[in-house]
Formats: C-alpha cells, sequence, structure tokens
C-alpha cells in the first residue's frame, strides 16, 4: 500500500494479525528480528514495536526469495502478502501472532544495517556494550515493554493530578543552588563572567513560591540533578513527580497520593494495595526493622535485649548499654542447624554495615551453642533465649553498639537472611508512609546538627520548643513513602512562618548573614502572606523500575548515566574548545 508520496505505508503492526485476517493481505514494516534460511524457503521474523510476525518467502518467486535472502538482522523491510492461518502443530504460542504468518509477495529493502555489536535477541551483551549502543538496546522488546510501563504511569500520573485540580507548572533548570544534600551540578554564566547556575536538586523552593503565588494545587513531572555516588537506585540525572498544595496536614497528602499510586498499580496491571496505607514512626521502623525504609513483606523483626545485657556479665553489650546505645536481636526459624560458614558470611554482612561483630545462639535441646556461654552460662543464655522468644531450633543473632549502627546493621543482616532463606514473596507489595522523622540529624565529624530532609520541613507542634534545647528531639513533620523496602518518594508539611524559618536556621549553625544570601528571596517571599503548604516528591524512575520488576534504574531511563555518571554512548562529559572556556573566563586546572 502506499501513501500520497508513494511511500509504502503499513496496513497493521507487527503485533496485530490473527486468525480472523486469514486471507487478507496485509502490508508490515519493521526490522528483522531473525531469519531462517532453508534455501527454497526462508522464513523472517518481523518485528516493530508491538511484536513479530512470522513472513515466508518462497521458491515460486525467486527473485522476491532471492532479495529476502540478502536480507540480515535489523535491515528494514515492507513486506506485502496474504495471512495464512498455520497449521495447528505450527501455532507458535510464544508470538501473539503465532496462529498465522504472511506469505510474501511484495518486498522493499528500506534501509539495510551493519550486523549489530550483540545480539538483541536472548541479549547476553555487557550492560557497558548495550549502553553504548542504546538505541539498539532500546529495540529489544524487554526494554520496548520498559518504556511502554512509563508513559502509562506518566499519562495516569498527569490524569489522576488533572481530574484533582493539579495544575502542571514548570520551573527552572538554570537556577539557584537548592539544599537536598548532594553535590550542585554548576553551569558557568557567561554574561557574568565567574558566576555561576546550578541544576535544581529539586523544584522544592519554586514550588514553595508557586504556594505563595497562590497557585494551591501545583505538580510537575521534574527533572532533577544531583552530582552523588551513584547506586542502583540512583542516577545524577532523574525524575520526580513533584507536589506541593496549599492548607494541608500530612493526612491530606496522604489522601491525595494514595489514590495516585492505587491508579499506578492499575496501569501496571498489579492488584492495588489497600487504603490507608500502613502508617509507622521512624523510631519504630528503626526498632523493629533497622531501616527507615523497612520492607514489610516478611517478619523477622528485631527485639531490644538491652534491658538483658545491661550491667550484665558480657563485658561489650553491658558497656554498649551503659554508654547509653543498644543490643538488637532477631529471632530467626530453623537457624540453629546453620554451619559455621553461613554464620561467618552473615556476620561479615553485619560487619561491612558497620557492626562489631554478630553474636548468635544456636537454640539446642538440652544446652544451647554460644560463644557467649562462657560469660553468661547456661542459665543466662536460657533467659536470652526466652526473652527473645526462641524455640529449639531457632537461632538469635544480637548486635550491641551505638543505637543507630545496631539498628542498621541488624536490619542489614535481617535483609540479607531474607535473600538467603527466599523469605520475600515477590507476588506481594506493601506500601507504608515512615512518619515522625527526626528534624535533625548530629554529624559528630564536624560536631553539629544538619537538617535531616530540608531546612523548610516544619517541626511538630509539640516538638516546637525543643528548638531553643535539645535538638535530638525534635521531631519534623515530614514522612516518606515506602514499597516493598524501597524509598518512593518523601515530602514535608512546610514551614510558613518567618520566626520558626529563623530559628530552624539558627539551630543549623546558619547565622542571619548567611541564611539572607543563600535563600534571601526566599524569606523575603515568606514575609508576603504565605499559606500553610506542604509536598512530596515520588521518585519517577524507581517507580517504574518496581513496577516494571527492573533491577536498575537504568533499565528504565532511556538514555543513563554509567557508575562514574558518564554517558558512554555520546562519550560526555568531554572537553570544550578553548575558545568556550575562553569566552566563560574560565581555565581548567585538570
Ligand atoms: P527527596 O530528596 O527525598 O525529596 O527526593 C524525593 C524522591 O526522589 C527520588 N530520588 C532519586 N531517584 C533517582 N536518583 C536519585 N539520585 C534520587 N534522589 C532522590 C527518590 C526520593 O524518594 N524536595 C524534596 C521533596 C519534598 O520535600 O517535597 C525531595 O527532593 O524516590
Amino acid at each position: 500500500m502506499l501513501d500520497h508520496l508513494g511511500q509504502t505505508k503499513r496496513t497493521h503492526s507487527c503485533g496485530a494479525l490473527r486468525r480472523e485476517q486469514a486471507g487478507e493481505t496485509v502490508t508490515l514494516i519493521g526490522w528483522v528480528n531473525s531469519y531462517r534460511d532453508h534455501g527454497s524457503v526462508l522464513f523472517v521474523h518481523l518485528r516493530d514495536r508491538a511484536g513479530i510476525t512470522q513472513v515466508v518467502f518462497e521458491k515460486d518467486n525467486v527473485e522476491l526469495l532471492e532479495r529476502a535472502q540478502a536480507a540480515r538482522t535489523e535491515f528494514v523491510l515492507a513486506v506485502t502478502g496474504k495471512v495464512v492461518l498455520r497449521d495447528e502443530n505450527n501455532f507458535n504460542p510464544n508470538m501473539v501472532t503465532g496462529e498465522v504468518e504472511v506469505y510474501a509477495s511484495e518486498l522493499k529493502v528500506l534501509n539495510d544495517a551493519q550486523t549489530p555489536p550483540f545480539e538483541l535477541e536472548n541479549c547476553k551483551a555487557a550492560e557497558d556494550l548495550r549502553l553504548k549502543y542504546r538505541y539498539l538496546d532500546l529495540r529489544r522488546p524487554e526494554m520496548q515493554a520498559n518504556f511502554k510501563m512509563r508513559h502509562n504511569l506518566t499519562m495516569a500520573v498527569r490524569n489522576t493530578f488533572d481530574k484533582m485540580g493539579f495544575y502542571e507548572i514548570e520551573t527552572p533548570i538554570l537556577t539557584k543552588s537548592t539544599p537536598e544534600g548532594a553535590r550542585d551540578y554548576l553551569v558557568p554564566s557567561r554574561t557574568f563572567p565567574g558566576k555561576f547556575f546550578a541544576l535544581p536538586q529539586s523544584p522544592q523552593l519554586f514550588k514553595q513560591l508557586l504556594m505563595i503565588s497562590g497557585m494551591e494545587r501545583y505538580f510537575q513531572i521534574a527533572r532533577c540533578f544531583r552530582d552523588e555516588d551513584l547506586r542502583a537506585d540512583r542516577q545524577p540525572e532523574f525524575t520526580q513527580i513533584d507536589v506541593e498544595m496549599s492548607f494541608v496536614q500530612p493526612e491530606d497528602i496522604f489522601a491525595t497520593i494514595e489514590p495516585l499510586i492505587v491508579e499506578c498499580f492499575k496501569v501496571a496491571g498489579i492488584a492495588p494495595p489497600a487504603t490507608p496505607f500502613a502508617r509507622m514512626p521512624y523510631s519504630e521502623a528503626m526498632n523493629k526493622y533497622g531501616s527507615d525504609k523497612p520492607d514489610l513483606r516478611f517478619g523477622l523483626e528485631m527485639i531490644d535485649l538491652s534491658a538483658q545485657f545491661a550491667d550484665g556479665p558480657f563485658p561489650v553489650f553491658a558497656e554498649a548499654v551503659k554508654k547509653g546505645g543498644a543490643v538488637k536481636a532477631i529471632t530467626v526459624k530453623g537457624a540453629a542447624t546453620w554451619s559455621r560458614k553461613q554464620y561467618d558470611e552473615i556476620g561479615e554482612h553485619a560487619k561491612r554495615h558497620g557492626a562489631g561483630g554478630l553474636a548468635y545462639i544456636q537454640v539446642l535441646e538440652g544446652e544451647s551453642k554460644s560463644a557467649l556461654t562462657k560469660f553468661l552460662g547456661n542459665e543466662g543464655i536460657n533467659a536470652i533465649n526466652a526473652a527473645a522468644g526462641a524455640q529449639v531450633g531457632d537461632a538469635v543473632l544480637m548486635i550491641g553498639g551505638k543505637w543507630d549502627l545496631a539498628c542498621n546493621a541488624l536490619g542489614q543482616v535481617r535483609l540479607e537472611i531474607a535473600r538467603r532463606e527466599n523469605l520475600i514473596d515477590e507476588s506481594v507489595h506493601k506500601m507504608l508512609w515512615v512518619v515522625d522523622f527526626p528534624m535533625f540529624e548530629y554529624h559528630p565529624e564536624d560536631g553539629r546538627y544538619y537538617a535531616m530532609h530540608h531546612p523548610f520541613t516544619s517541626p511538630i507542634d509539640d516538638d516546637i520548643n525543643n528548638l531553643e534545647g535539645d535538638l535530638g528531639k525534635v521531631r519534623a513533620k515530614a514522612y516518606d513513602l515506602v514499597m516493598n523496602g524501597n524509598e518512593l518518594g518523601g515530602g514535608s508539611i512546610r514551614i510558613h512562618r518567618a520566626d520558626i524559618q529563623s530559628k530552624i536556621f539558627k539551630a543549623l549553625g546558619l547565622s542571619e548573614e548567611e541564611a539572607r544570601e543563600k535563600f534571601g528571596f526566599f524569606l523575603d517571599a515568606l514575609s508576603y502572606g504565605t499559606p500553610p503548604h506542604g509536598g512530596i516528591a515520588l521518585g519517577l524512575d524507581r517507580m517504574v523500575m518496581l513496577f516494571a520488576g527492573a533491577k536498575s534504574l537504568r533499565d528504565v531511563i532511556a538514555f543513563p548515566k554509567v557508575a562514574s555518571a558518564s554517558d558512554i554512548m555520546t562519550d560526555s562529559p568531554n572537553v570544550v574548545a578553548p575558545e568556550q572556556l575562553q569566552e566563560l573566563k574560565i581555565k581548567s586546572l585538570a
């Protein structure tokens, strides 16, 4: 079929044909996914975004057959032919079009292709090679499915917010440093030599300004830039579903975000979780799961054995408790029979996450086995087992030390055991709001407090008095949304009063001049009738990764960076022409 310019036009996609079309003449356009040449007959799997169709070239049209035999993988072909129902025993259940094939009567080679540097089907290529030729990598059906999911989720987000009366508003990319705690990416200014823009780590201050501007409900699918160490769930350039609302408390934010998440589950074809989502204070999350993003798909809850070890005969733990630390424990069903090697490996895991070591009791019939027996005696060991609720056949694993360190290390042990023992049911999805975060985080290395979220987060009303007292006790109106142990998003109710904002800056050790220099424009704005407001940002890339079942953000970002924060396809960052530096009045010291 030709369009008005004489170009071949397809009548169907490569995923469309079913037995109902048998007998019709169709035109398909796509890439050669694979071919099998039997000499007198050639089978070509033609692929486009929608799927794959088998095309057959036969020797009764030798000229056509020979031209088709010259095609190689990734050639772009336009094929016209008749749809034929296959013999039942030739049905291919792995293809949605597997009941039919197209017998070609016309062929146009729209483009040839070099031999791809890796096989797209059953791809085993190293990720670096895939990223260098990302445009080929993205042709693979697995990747196409991820981006279809990304599009569908993004559209669902836009539609849901639109229905709820939100405005989508863009905020600047060339801007001033935003306080999210990472290093900034800087852009030199040509018109102001020696001065720099910062790329936004988030639109935080702008969305608050939009509330001051009376927009009431804002959202943005926002690009953010953070120069931080990369991990599988972190990219230097990523996308947030950024939200801000006026006249709200945390409950209003939850009531807005939960239906959005439910909608995303539906769009992803996954049974949505019940609402309202569970809520858990930060302190409980740390105490029971050793994490501010607990994975609730399995149990293995931690307990506190500090009271049992305080002033007791095991000096390491007694000392830890005396210094204000804690002894945290988990009871693992059936672990009494683990080998020494298994305990050593788990112990190493604990040490990698900051524990001094891992103590354990193998609870056995009669006498339990533990390195602690020589300190506590059998009776002491039995008392610990009883406190831990351990039965014969179980093991009690313990870490003592500073509270946060012991919680975190044992929390990592908990996750590692779940992985090793296959305790996670991947078909279950657990959503959780972690609430009541501490407002400040103490950094002993420079002896001062930092904002745990960011300095515009409102303290909990009851804790405002502590702003001039014990800063470690001040809790924030901050919340994180956690899905299956992953932080999907975070936000807070903001400070809308200049006097409280000043107190926070003071607590953070920021002088009035410093605060004005950094955020003067924002402090001015706060003094012009700021409505109470709050918001949240969800990581869109992380959300797509979880819904698509991908292992890395790189599989859901079209053109991602590698661990060194570089792009190996475009070979950036790279040097620039000396004249460009000259124009910017910049001299490279590298
Ligand atoms: P926060 O810094 O918690 O909050 O970020 C919100 C969410 O963004 C995602 N995210 C990332 N995703 C990929 N790569 C990264 N490097 C990365 N960093 C963060 C996470 C995270 O939960 N302005 C506040 C929000 C607010 O207070 O409203 C903010 O940016 O999923």
